[in-house]
Formats: C-alpha cells, structure tokens, sequence
C-alpha cells in the first residue's frame, strides 16, 4: 500500500501499532490532537489534528488505502465531551474515506458497546447492541456508521471490539486481555484480508476465560497465541472475594456497568502506564 493513516496515533494502542504498520505501507500517516510523537520512523509523518475538525481530517485522509481509526476519548464522559472525538469524529473519518475511495477502515470499537450483557450469557458478534454508557453508545453509533458506509458506499469496514488491551491487573482481565502481540495480529488479518465487507470481531487473546464467541468472525484468520491465565494465580490470590450481585463483576463492561452515566469509570480498572 502507498499510505495507511492511523489516527489516535499517540495513545497506547496507537504506540503499540505504528511499528508492524508502517511495515505495510510507503508512508504511515500518524495524526492525533497530543502535539507530537517523538520517535517517528523514517515512513511516518506526523499531523497534529483534532478529529471533530472536518477540513483536517479529509485533508489527512486523501490518498489513502487504509485508514485505522483508534482516536477518541477513552472514557465514559459526558455526552457533550463524547461527541467531538467519538461522534463527529467517526462521521469525519467515514464521509471521507468514502469520498477520497479508501478501501477500508479498520475501526477501534469497544467491548462497551455490548458491556451491559451479563458474562454468563453467551455473546457472539451479532448480538443487538447493549451499550453501557456514553462511550459505549458512541462505538455503537459508529459500528453502525460503518455498516452503513458499507452498505451505501462499499467502503469495507472491521470492527474491531477490544475487550482490554492493558497489564492485566484484576480477575476481570483474566478472561479479557487482549495482548500487544494478539492486537497486532488482529490488526494485520483485518488488514490483509483480501474481502472484507462490513465485519466486526472480538479484540481478545485466546483466554481460558474469555467471556465471548468470534466464531463468526473466523474468516479474517485471527488466531490469537497468548492466553492471560498465565497471570491466574497471582492475581486470584491476592484478589478479595467478589459480589456476584455487582453488576461490574457479573457484566462484560466491568466498571463502566455500574458508572452513573457521564462519569468516569477508567479509574476502577486500575490501568498500569505502560
Ligand atoms: N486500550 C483498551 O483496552 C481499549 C479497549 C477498547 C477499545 N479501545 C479503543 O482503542 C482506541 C485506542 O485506545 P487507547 O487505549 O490507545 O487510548 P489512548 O487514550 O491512549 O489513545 C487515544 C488517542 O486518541 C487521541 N484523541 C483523543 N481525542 C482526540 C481528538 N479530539 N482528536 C484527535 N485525537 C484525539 C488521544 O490524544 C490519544 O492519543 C480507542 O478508540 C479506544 O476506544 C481501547
């Protein structure tokens, strides 16, 4: 491919993928709103960009193949902050994919568009939406953005649900861990499919415990390697007991499940900056 754009380009998620993708390409095109990216490589550029900005964003996209969107807030916030980066955004991303012929999008959703589900009920990638706040409605608007960019305008759209691509540091994580290693090869196979069309899969390594079915997501040929019960026993042991009545245990979007709407709820995953 000539240009591949990755917006979000200066996040984690961002940091891990600029390195397998600007194999792919002539030029990798990173943009993000942080001022910059100290450790470009000799085939990436930099735009500094806000992603509600419509004008920049089309400029940015013109001439790509590609374009992988992870850019957005990542947090249940308001709806007034939501809608800029994850709402606007989206849209500014699609219309211009589709009107400068990209050929696909490969898209940073989230297991919170279907995060109120109970985990012990079984959840492929067709289930209705069920999102669990304002973040998760705006991974469902956009899944629903693309299927119809798809449908209207044939740009291929993967969908890619990350359930937690992070250090896993609580039982949760044991069944949602989504590797750096399993996120770049979910990354390629959604790259270098040769057929698309709309398509949505899970983001999780092959977990003794994952809470969801990518069955149906098998023709992309994502075959995770890294399984999180390696940690099971360090972290069952210093784990206290959980409430099973606690809807951020027993729901597939933890914390966020039981967030008032608008409020923050990244804080109770207990992140490690890495
Ligand atoms: N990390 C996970 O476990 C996880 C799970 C589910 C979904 N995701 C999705 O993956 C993507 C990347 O997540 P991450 O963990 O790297 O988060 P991150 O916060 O590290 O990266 C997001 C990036 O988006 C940028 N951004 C925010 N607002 C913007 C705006 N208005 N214009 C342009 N850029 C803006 C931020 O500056 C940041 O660099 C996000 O779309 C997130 O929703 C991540």
């Amino acid at each position: 491919m000539k240009k591949i754009v990755l917006t979000g380009a200066a996040g984690r998620l961002g940091g891990y993928l600029r390195g397998p993708l600007s194999k792919l390409a002539d030029t990798l095109v990173c943009t993000d709103i942080a001022d910059g990216i100290d450790d470009l490589a000799g085939n990436e550029t930099y735009v500094q960009a806000d992603l509600a900005d419509k004008a920049a964003i089309h400029a940015i996209i013109e001439g790509a193949d590609m374009v992988l969107h992870f850019g957005a807030l990542v947090d249940e916030a308001s709806f007034e902050d939501i809608l800029g980066p994850n709402i606007i955004g989206s849209y500014n991303v699609w219309e211009a994919a589709s009107l400068h012929g990209v050929r696909r999008v490969i898209y940073a959703s989230s297991i919170h568009a279907v995060g109120m589900y109970p985990k012990n009920e079984h959840i492929g990638v067709d289930v209705p939406h069920r999102p669990d706040g304002f973040y998760g409605l705006a991974k469902c608007f956009s899944e629903d953005l693309a299927r119809m960019y798809w449908e209207k305008r044939g740009v291929e759209a993967v969908c890619l649900r990350i359930l937690s691509c992070a250090t896993v540091t609580n039982p949760r994580a044991l069944g949602s861990w989504l590797s750096e290693g399993d996120l770049v090869r979910l990354v390629e196979r959604s790259i270098d499919t040769p057929v698309t069309g709309f398509a949505i899969a899970y983001g999780v390594s092959a977990n003794d415990r994952s809470p969801v079915d990518n069955a149906a997501a098998s023709f992309l040929g994502y075959r995770p390697q890294d399984n999180a019960e390696q940690f099971a026993d360090d972290i069952l042991a210093n784990s206290d007991p959980l409430d099973p009545q606690d809807k951020a245990h027993m729901c597939h979007g933890g914390p966020f499940a039981t967030t008032e709407l608008g409020v923050s709820a990244i804080a109770a995953l207990n992140l490690v900056d890495d």
